[in-house]
């Protein structure tokens, strides 16, 4: 199966849920990243795999224009009934994907785009396509997941993240995150730490994995909890198993 398809089956099935999940839809989370961007209102912005919306409804909230593109229809029908019901007419999404994305060069003041780096199988392309459509003096700006800067444990949580979701590509550590976008000539302006708790049934009843993969997962993690064997340190709260996620944003001007 062709990597963008296996994007599209899980995230038609993983629409709802995922939309649903308070960590996606947490205003303060998407605040933070607003004001880690700082726009202008005369701002025109791109949200690359855009989802359910969320991160391009907070830009369109103080922005003049927003665009969301996305792999995945069941996706882009949720973000748009979101813009909908928020009656925000300055928003509008479209299918796209991020290695090749339906602009021209120089369209956009800012670019964002959050929790996709990890899907995607060559992250430089598509920092180069924001980097593209992004106007000179623009910004753009990446939050994801990261990963530990050990290699083998890196590994062991990205082996955890693929069995769980099999379009997970792989996760960077903070400072590869760093340096996908400083390679590609950005000059680096903030970055921000975040932590998430994940219980680890709920993950996975969000992304619907099947049973054999996810009692992989489980023993995976119960496994880290006794040898601290990824970045993920596992626990148990009130009997149910719970994790960590680490997230980064990184801000960079195109100059
Ligand atoms: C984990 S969701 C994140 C959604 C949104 N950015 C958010 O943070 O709420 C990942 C999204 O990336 C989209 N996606 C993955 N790879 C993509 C690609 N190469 N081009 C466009 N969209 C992609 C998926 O369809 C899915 O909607």
């Amino acid at each position: 199966m062709r990597h963008h398809d296996r994007v599209r089956l899980e995230f038609s099935k993983q629409a709802v849920p995922f939309s649903q999940t308070a960590s996606i839809r947490d205003s303060a989370r998407l605040q933070r990243l607003v004001d880690a961007v700082a726009p202008a209102r005369s701002a025109s912005v791109l949200d690359i795999a855009t989802g359910p919306g969320y991160v391009a409804l907070a830009f369109a909230e103080v922005c003049r224009e927003v665009v969301g593109v996305d792999l995945t229809p069941e996706m882009l029908e949720l973000a748009e009934s979101h813009r909908r019901s928020r009656q925000l007419s300055n928003a509008s999404f479209q299918r796209g994907a991020a290695e090749k994305l339906p602009f021209p060069a120089k369209r956009f003041d800012i670019v964002v785009s959050r929790l996709a780096i990890h899907h995607c199988r060559v992250p430089a392309r598509v920092i180069a396509e924001a980097v593209r459509v992004c106007a000179p003096g623009g910004t753009i700006a990446i939050e994801d997941l990261v990963v530990s800067e050990h290699p083998r444990r890196a590994a062991y949580q990205n082996r955890v993240e693929k069995l769980r979701d099999p379009s997970h590509t792989r996760a960077l550590s903070a400072t590869g995150l760093i340096r996908l976008l400083s390679n590609a000539g950005l000059e680096i302006q903030s970055i921000n730490s975040g932590e998430l708790q994940q219980d680890a049934e709920k993950w996975l009843a969000t992304s619907a994995t099947p049973e054999r993969e996810a009692r992989k997962v489980r023993a995976l993690l119960l496994q880290d909890e006794k040898r601290d064997l990824s970045g993920l340190c596992p626990f148990h709260f009130d009997g149910r198993l719970q994790f960590r996620h680490n997230t980064l944003t990184v801000v960079a001007h195109k100059t």
